[in-house]
């Protein structure tokens, strides 16, 4: 498996590949690799020629107060697991290159970006539009896999590529959850053991809402949602940030339940911030 460090090596490479008539399967990751990243990687491998992952913690979606020094970086380990799956090629940038003196261009998403996680993360997913468009620019893929985990961050993702015109397929990869239901995420690793537990109240939310729209059929999201809060709050360490339904496309929020439509909630586990989401056809 190649490591590139240098952009425009990277470029080049992934252009003989398309110059050959490959194609090209890209997973972009900020690194601290899960099963979660893997399964991506796998649908890349099932899907085309070449598979290509980038491992970058992009500093412009962290907001001033988050967690970009603490973020868990573990580049030799994460290098280990993809060259066992098999991973042709990874890039590897430092910040220099990506955000050389003097950049200012960035990606401005507008609403899309300050509903749900962009409230309490303003200009999170201007960041992540913003250094997703500079990946696609590296690598010029013909599929990107994302995980329906980071639910809004795929509806931006998809949004970029409509509207700047990326010739690129978004492949949207279910989430992953451990044994317990816990949604996988390299922020997991922040939390004790009994964090750990009290984390799995999100999934058990998560399903009390599937319960209550596709068996008990209620269609005020307002009764929903307050019956969600309250399996939140039953757990001592956990605030919720939000809990919102909203239509699965666009994101925005429902009076009551029409198809396909996202659950999507937001809680802190002490001082860990945890996302997951389910979508009801
Ligand atoms: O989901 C992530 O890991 C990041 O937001 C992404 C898409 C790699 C952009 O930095």
């Amino acid at each position: 498996m190649l490591v590139f460090k240098n952009i425009k090596e990277m470029q080049a490479y992934s252009r003989n590949h398309r110059s050959a008539g490959r194609t090209i399967g890209f997973v972009p990751t900020m690194g601290a690799l899960h099963e979660g990243h893997l399964s991506l990687v796998r649908q890349s491998f099932r899907d085309n020629d070449i598979t290509l992952v980038s491992i970058f913690v992009n500093p412009t979606q962290f907001g001033p107060d988050e967690d970009f020094h603490a973020y868990p970086r573990n580049s030799e380990g994460d290098i280990q697991l993809l060259s066992e799956l098999s991973v042709h090629a990874v890039l590897l940038p430092v910040n220099e290159e990506m955000y050389p003196e003097g950049f200012s261009l960035s990606v401005q998403v507008g609403e899309t970006g300050n509903r749900l996680c962009g409230r309490s993360r303003p200009g999170h997913f201007d960041g992540v539009a913003t250094v997703v468009a500079k990946l696609f620019n590296i690598i010029c893929p013909d599929r990107a896999y994302v995980g329906q985990k980071d639910l809004q961050q795929t509806v931006v993702i998809k949004k970029l590529v409509r509207e700047m015109n990326f010739d690129i397929d978004i492949i949207v990869c279910p989430v992953v959850r451990e044994v317990n239901g816990l949604a996988m995420s390299s922020r997991n690793s922040y939390l004790s053991k009994e964090e750990r537990r009290a984390a799995t109240v999100l999934n058990r939310a998560l399903k009390h809402g599937r319960e209550m729209i596709l068996i008990k059929e209620v269609s005020d999201t307002a009764l929903i949602i307050k019956e969600l809060e309250e399996i939140i709050n039953s757990e001592d360490s956990a605030r919720v940030d939000y809990v919102e339904i909203v239509d699965a496309e666009k994101l925005l929020p429902l009076d009551t339940i029409r198809s396909p439509v996202a659950i999507c909630i937001a809680v802190y586990i002490g001082n860990t911030r945890l996302i997951d989401n389910i979508i009801l056809q």
